[in-house]
């Protein structure tokens, strides 16, 4: 049985919206062991940077982080591309930059998801500005019919073109503590 949950009266204009389990807790985890082990191997005798993405990154990051056998340094980048809103505005902001020096070093970039793709080339490109000796993508989801011109690194599940909250993700800031992956219906 899918769990379903429906929004209350403290969700204002969303309340009465209906959500369903896309991806549950133990999924999620096993995915993301998964990944940990694929990272660890891939960066056996190194010590990469892992810069995560505010705000939706920061439940996949600190879980991805723990999956970990090789050590890694931590840093964030913060961006906003949809203003409250569930669809991209088209342009991004650089609300809070990197604060580490990546010149020659090894950087993976903690996203929660990628949809139109217009925030990951963003931030691919503003990284690559300070010559890092790598950079790759580790994205928790991405939407079935994304296409970026470049290889999305470690990929943790490609999810249908809806709307989805938990695990980080939000609704207008909201919605961010589920434990498990919701869609709208
Ligand atoms: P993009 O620039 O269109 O690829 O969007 C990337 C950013 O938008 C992500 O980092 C998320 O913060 C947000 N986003 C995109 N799709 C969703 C969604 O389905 N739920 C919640 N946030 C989303
Ligand atoms: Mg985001």
């Amino acid at each position: 049985m899918k769990k379903i949950l429906t929004l209350d009266d403290t969700y204002g204009q969303y309340s009465g919206q209906v959500l369903e389990e896309l991806l549950t807790a133990e999924q999620i985890d096993r995915r993301i062991t998964e990944m940990g082990a694929e990272i660890s191997a891939k960066y056996q005798g190194k010590i990469p940077i892992f810069i995560g993405v505010l705000n939706g990154s920061f439940i996949f990051f600190s879980d991805i982080f723990r999956k970990l056998s090789i050590d890694g340094e931590v840093d964030f980048i913060k961006i906003s591309s949809y203003a409250d809103q569930t669809k991209s505005s088209g342009t991004v902001l650089l609300l809070k930059d990197i604060s580490c020096n990546i010149t020659g070093r090894d950087v993976i970039i903690i996203e929660d998801i990628i949809d139109s793709g217009l925030s990951i080339k963003f931030l691919k490109r503003r990284l690559e500005e300070s010559n890092p000796s790598s950079v790759r993508v580790a994205a928790f989801l991405m939407k079935e019919s994304t296409k970026v011109d470049f290889p999305i690194d470690f990929l943790g599940f490609r999810i249908p073109d809806k709307f989805v909250v938990g695990y980080g993700l939000d609704l207008a800031q909201k919605l961010r503590n589920l434990e498990s992956v919701y869609a709208f219906k």
